[in-house]
């Protein structure tokens, strides 16, 4: 498996100020930091990074939603990185999310749910390469 996956904070969980509170649960879950930025995704940028879900009854309104404002993007770093980050955000609904997982304590329901996690290594480095150049990420091997 790959250590490394795709993370967003989404707009809803940055409008209530829950940055640091995420990235504290993360990091405190044993993940480092290879690349961060604030930013923010245009419509046509949201619907290419979520073109796996073109065609969706919910794919205009995610697209409408990644765009409304500022995320925070991150690539985080963990053997078994995406399945370990999936086993921590929890279940895409937060009602069906367990108890102490990031979704569970964050998110406001399952089109507004706090955070984003790659769903494979392929579509990790997919993602990693939509929002990092090789100069913006810094190996926490070599760096922490
Ligand atoms: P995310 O991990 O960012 O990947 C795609 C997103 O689409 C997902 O989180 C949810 O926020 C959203 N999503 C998935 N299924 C539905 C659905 N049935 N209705 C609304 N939003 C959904």
């Amino acid at each position: 498996a790959g250590n490394t996956t795709l993370t967003m904070i989404k707009p809803g969980a940055v409008r209530r100020n829950l940055i640091g509170p995420i990235l504290g649960m993360i990091t405190e879950h044993g993940f480092k930091v290879e690349a961060l930025k604030l930013t923010k995704l245009s419509a046509r940028q949201a619907a290419k990074f979520y073109e796996v879900h073109r065609g969706k009854p919910f794919y205009d309104g995610l697209v409408n939603y990644m765009s409304s404002g500022p995320i925070v993007a991150a690539i985080i770093r963990k053997d078994n990185a995406v399945a370990e980050f999936r086993e921590l955000i929890g279940n895409t609904d937060p009602e069906k999310a367990s108890e102490g997982t990031i979704r569970k304590l964050f998110a406001e329901s399952l089109s507004h749910n706090a955070v984003h996690g790659s769903d494979s290594d392929e579509n990790a480095a997919k993602e990693a390469a939509f929002f990092f150049s090789e100069t913006e990420r810094f190996c926490p091997e070599e760096w922490h």
